[in-house]
């Protein structure tokens, strides 16, 4: 089912949430086909549990092959309960963010190049990838919304904060 997705001003985006402690439970799976449906509604990239109203520690991410986005890398569809997320080294590397809870909005987001993250997927299998670039990207910006963080907080020069159409004017950009 498509839920509604809160938007920044929404005290519940400011919160911490907590970890999931049963997996393989009907409540889960049903958790996760709302987030898919709501995702895939939105041509989302990710989506963060808490965006919906739910306070539980799962993010879902995944971009496929975009004929709109030749040279956009995929990053293979993902469910991750309790992430961890560790950095492999001190590189950082700005790009440009949208959110599903600040639509119509890009910002230019600073965010470490290369990291390891773990976790489990729905059925409590574990989860452990190292990745770099867009993927390492999608997963610090889905995991931050967990602890009640909104890329904008991550912006250094707020004048590389604007709307899509201006920023980007003709580029046929989505919406999220
Ligand atoms: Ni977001």
């Amino acid at each position: 089912m498509i839920r509604d997705v809160l938007k920044m001003g929404d005290p519940r985006l400011l919160q911490v949430s907590t970890p999931v402690v049963r997996f393989g439970t009907p409540e889960l799976e049903a958790l996760l086909q709302d987030m898919q449906d709501t995702m895939a509604s939105l041509n989302g990239a990710g989506l963060a549990a808490p965006q919906i109203g739910v306070p539980l520690r799962v993010v879902i991410f995944g971009v496929g092959r975009n004929p709109r986005y030749p040279d956009a890398e995929e990053v293979p569809y993902t469910v991750l309960c309790n992430p961890e997320l560790t950095p492999l080294d001190g590189a950082m590397e700005d790009g440009w963010e949208g959110c599903l809870s600040v639509p119509g909005m890009r910002g230019l987001v600073p965010r470490h190049l290369r990291l390891r993250y773990s976790g489990y997927d729905q059925h409590g299998a574990r989860i452990e990838r190292e990745v770099d670039n867009f993927h390492a990207r999608v997963v610090q910006h889905e995991c931050d919304h967990l602890d009640g963080i909104l890329y904008p907080m991550r912006i250094t020069d707020m004048r590389q904060f604007g709307f899509t159409e201006q920023l980007f004017p003709g580029e046929d950009i989505a919406d999220d």
